[in-house]
């Protein structure tokens, strides 16, 4: 049930984007609109634009975009009926709740009430016989009772069914144990569990749901873990092992791990804020997540060259998300678990003072170049120097930046100016770079070559982009849609995408509405609003005049008869195969 008009004009009304964003980007005047450093991915120059007149937003670097129920969604990770919950909340206003459980919300339900009864089941079997061998694993690799009950732990038994025919006594479906993921259907149709024989750790979001699992399999038999997979309540980029514990210590610093049992280790050990990805790479908007919890991120990953790896390219998202970055390198190769374990009693005040002497990024950083250089040589000098200069340029800081000049400067024995002259020549010359591969991917992307949200926009390059300035016109200014529907009736669009995006806004202009995303949002997924956001945007700068309508009308009607021709000889061609074919087949 679609929530009232009437609500849905009253929320937009009192949710401005403008100021919504301000709260999260440091946005800045620029003509009639508002930019700042897009919060969706990392760039050191602003292409994040918000547009007032019209409640819309767009990065030209990675482009997000859409109206403020889609900022909402997309910077605090919520799903449509959740973001305008926290949009009504910060108005004041009353959700109009009997209407809005649709569907999907139900269904949403189903998958983490089988998610709890999952965890649940799980966890008896741990603590009954038919989990002796889980228990025994655990207890061996230094759990107390206490860890594994406050973590959830479980086990899943070796039988194929035993959790499906548990969950089915529940009254659960087949479809919706698949959908949960926790089961999975086989060739003939039927189902069965997702995991057996394996240690269970459940992940939980910051409500407190079971939102998926991760299944550590008891030899050395591969996959080592088995991960839930995304579902429509748990999606692996957006979620944090154990944030549901660290976010309620209050402690400015967080320690980012990288496996299930190095965040338990550290827990049972008493560092409560420790936390993981899901088996990949931190993204951004993990880091953004963190942000909201934390000042500070101790990076502590395994110290092997994939987890080095992995450390240099966090760094500069937790950065870019306004934290603060330490890296905490264990002795002898170790990670976390096992550097604790072997430490015994002792554990926590050895890791303690590991976490006391750890240095921030910078310093890792530097200390990377500076022991991949002969100090004894002239050149080796030169070598750490131009590479400490290049790394010290990428900061954002300046106050930092001069701190490790000076600090450089006397080690080495070389003027600071000279130091800080070579920083600024490598600062400008990222810049340019930087500023150059974000035009190209924004040319790329404009030509079609990357497009998802209307992949036929590659075939029909010229149609593509006379459509989309025609569909940002009309956004802007609805006084054309009149000649617009008389001249080019929806069919006559070439690409399916902008097609429907045409036909959408004819509509509102037939129902006399003044057309703004948000009055459009359901009939579209995110990714797609933020294409029509970014047709709109790329308009906001131009003065657009009756005649550059009429010429884009034209344009696209000329590529539609071309392509109508095309069509009619390649039918000929066809008629002439299938003649060819049937003689063929006569013949036989
Ligand atoms: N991982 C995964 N799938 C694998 C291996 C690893 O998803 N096949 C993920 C898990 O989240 C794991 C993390 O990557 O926790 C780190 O891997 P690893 O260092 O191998 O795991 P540990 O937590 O150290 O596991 P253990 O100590 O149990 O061997
Ligand atoms: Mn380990």
């Amino acid at each position: 049930m679609p929530l009232p008009e009437a609500f849905l004009q009253e929320l937009k009304s009192r949710s401005d984007l403008a100021d919504i964003a301000s709260s999260y980007v440091h946005l800045r005047r620029s003509g009639r609109h508002l930019v700042g450093l897009c919060p969706f991915h990392g760039e050191k120059t602003p292409s994040f634009h918000v547009y007032g007149e019209n409640g819309s937003f767009y990065c030209f670097g990675c482009g997000a975009g859409g109206d403020v129920i889609t900022f909402v969604r997309k910077i605090e990770n919520l799903d449509y009926m959740e973001a305008i919950r926290w949009l009504a909340d910060r108005a004041g206003m009353q959700v109009p709740e009997n209407q809005v459980e649709d569907g999907l919300g139900k269904l949403k339900t189903r998958l983490l009430e089988i998610n709890r009864e999952a965890a649940r089941f799980y966890h008896a079997v741990l603590m009954s016989p038919e989990g002796r061998p889980g228990l025994q694993y655990l207890e061996k690799r230094g759990l107390s009772l206490k860890t594994i009950r406050s973590f959830g732990l479980g086990f899943s038994p070796e039988s194929r069914f035993s959790l499906v025919n548990h969950l089915r006594k529940k009254g659960f479906t087949d479809e919706e144990m698949v959908q949960a993921n926790v089961a999975f259907r086989g060739r003939n149709g039927g189902v069965a569990d997702r995991f057996f024989g394996r240690v269970m750790y459940p992940i939980i979001d910051l409500r407190g749901n079971v939102i998926a699992f991760g299944g550590r399999i008891l030899t050395d038999q591969k996959p080592k873990y088995l991960n839930t997979s995304d579902t429509l309540v748990f999606h692996k980029s957006q979620s944090l092992f154990a944030l549901n514990f660290a976010k309620n210590v209050s402690s400015q610093q967080m320690i980012l791990a990288e496996g299930y049992m190095d965040v338990i280790a550290l827990h049972q050990a008493g560092f409560p804020t420790a936390i993981a990805t899901l088996g990949t790479a931190l993204t951004a908007q993990q880091a953004n997540l963190l942000a909201k919890y934390a000042r500070e991120i101790v990076i502590c990953y395994d110290a092997d060259e994939a987890g080095q790896k992995a450390t240099a390219r966090a760094i500069p998202l937790l950065r870019n998300a306004g934290l603060q970055v330490k890296v905490l390198t264990i002795p002898q190769g170790k990670d976390p678990d096992e550097y604790i374990r072997s430490w015994g009693e002792q554990g926590y005040a050895r890791f303690k003072q590991l976490l006391d002497s750890t240095g921030n990024d910078v310093e890792y950083r530097l200390e990377k170049i500076r022991r991949s250089c002969a100090l004894d040589t002239a050149e080796g000098r030169v070598a750490y120097l131009t590479g400490a200069a290049e790394l010290l340029s990428t900061l954002e800081n300046k106050i930092e930046q001069e701190v490790y000049a000076a600090k450089l400067a006397s080690e080495i024995g070389v003027d600071k100016y000279a130091i800080q002259q070579q920083i600024s020549k490598y600062a400008s010359r990222q810049r340019k770079q930087r500023e150059q591969k974000e035009f190209q991917s924004f040319q790329q992307q404009r030509a079609g070559l990357r497009d998802r949200v209307n992949p036929e926009k590659a075939a029909h390059l010229r149609a593509a982009t006379a459509e989309e300035a025609l569909i940002g016109a009309l956004c802007r200014y609805p006084e054309y849609q009149d000649l617009a529907a008389k001249e080019l009736p929806a069919e006559k669009m070439l690409t399916g995408f902008n097609r429907k995006v045409y036909s959408v806004i004819l509509d509102c202009g037939k129902e006399g509405k003044n057309f703004s995303l948000t009055d459009i949002a359901d009939r579209f997924q995110e990714e797609e609003l933020a294409a029509i956001a970014g047709m709109m945007a790329r308009t906001q700068d131009l003065t657009i005049r009756k005649q550059d309508v009429e010429e884009y009308i034209r344009i696209i009607q000329w590529e539609n008869e071309k392509l109508q021709a095309e069509r009619a000889t390649a039918g000929e061609v066809g008629d002439i195969q299938a003649y060819l074919e049937n003689l063929k087949s006569m013949k036989k």
